[in-house]
This record gives structure tokens, sequence and C-alpha cells, in this order.
């Protein structure tokens, strides 16, 4: 003789009455706790990037690419700080998990700057390539989180990631700029 439905007081239809706002964040819990280890991978990934863009910065021939990757070290810098205010909004302590994509990007940056000749173009062309590359997986993340983060109602982390995306965007758009200005065309000349 048990008796324990009794005492399932949590599966109470009182709280469906009170709207559909419990029911979705009923419905949502499993996008909710995906959403969370998709923060801890892109706070890992920026978290590689602040080390790696000084790398970038120092194996640069031309100086508008080293300030290019300083200036958007300091952006990361920033963007390490916003993605411990998501967790804090979320609930949750900053965690970061090993993004598998940013290390692969970051090993290829790396492998690069080896192949490449110091002091030349075509080390500026590939770092350049390498840099945009970071920032196209930058991109979708941010792009895909700050519309999850609005789908589970979270709006003021939805801002904050909209915010990230757009320097994001502005720092692939200068990479290619530089590029087509004239880093190309003198590594062609090499
Ligand atoms: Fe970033
Ligand atoms: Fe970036």
């Amino acid at each position: 003789m048990t008796n324990t439905t009794n005492k399932t007081h949590h599966a109470a239809p009182a709280s469906k009455a009170n709207g559909n706002g419990k029911n979705a964040k009923a419905n949502d819990s499993r996008l909710e706790e995906f959403f969370h280890e998709e923060i801890k991978d892109i706070y890992w990934a920026e978290k590689k990037l602040v080390q790696t863009l000084p790398k970038m910065a120092k194996a640069a021939t031309g100086t508008d690419l080293k300030n290019a990757f300083t200036g958007h070290l300091e952006q990361t810098k920033e963007h390490v700080a916003r993605l411990e205010k998501v967790f804090d909004l979320l609930g949750h302590k900053p965690q970061a998990k090993k993004c598998d994509a940013m290390e692969g990007i970051t090993e290829e940056g790396a492998s690069i700057i080896e192949d490449t000749e110091d002091g030349t173009s075509t080390r500026d062309v590939a770092l350049i390539l390498a840099g945009q590359k970071a920032e196209h997986y930058e991109i979708a993340t941010y792009g895909g989180l700050a519309q999850i983060a609005a789908t589970l109602g979270h709006n003021d982390v939805a801002k904050i990631l909209e915010t990230t995306l757009q320097e994001e965007k502005k720092t692939d758009a200068m990479l290619t700029q530089l590029a087509e200005r004239r880093v190309n065309q003198d590594a062609s000349e090499e």
C-alpha cells in the first residue's frame, strides 16, 4: 500500500493556472541547460583569444594590422567580462568548457605564424585569414546565442550578446578592409 501520490505536490495543477509563464519555463528547461553549456563554450573561446591576440599582434608585419589585433584584444577582454555578467544574470558562477573549434582555429593560427616569414606581407595575409576564421566562429556563436536568449525570455542577456556580436562584425569588416586596401596586393608583389 503506497500512497506516495498524495505527497507529489509539485505536480499540482495549481501552477498551471498561474499562467503560461510557468509552463514555458518547464518546457524550456532543456534548452536553458543547453544555452548555459554553450555560454561556457564561448567563455572558454574568448579567454583563449585573450591569450592568442597578443601573439598575433606581435607576429604582424604592418602597423595597422598590429593595431587591429591590439585593439581587438581590449574588446575581447570586455567580451570575457560581459560573459561573466551573463553567468551572473543566469544565476551561475562563470565556468569555462573547452571549445574544440576555437582550439583548432588558434592552433591553425600558430602554424600560420610558423609557416610564414617574419616581416613579410604574406605573414599578414595569413594572420588576417586566421583572424577572420576566429571572428566568423564568434559571429555564428553570438548570433545564435542571442536568438536563444531571446527565446528563453532572457532579454537582458540577449542585449549583452548582441553588443558583442556587433563588435565581432566590425572587427571582421575591418580585417577585410585591411586585406583589400593593401596587404593582399603587397603580398602578391613579394
Ligand atoms: Fe569576442
Ligand atoms: Fe573577436
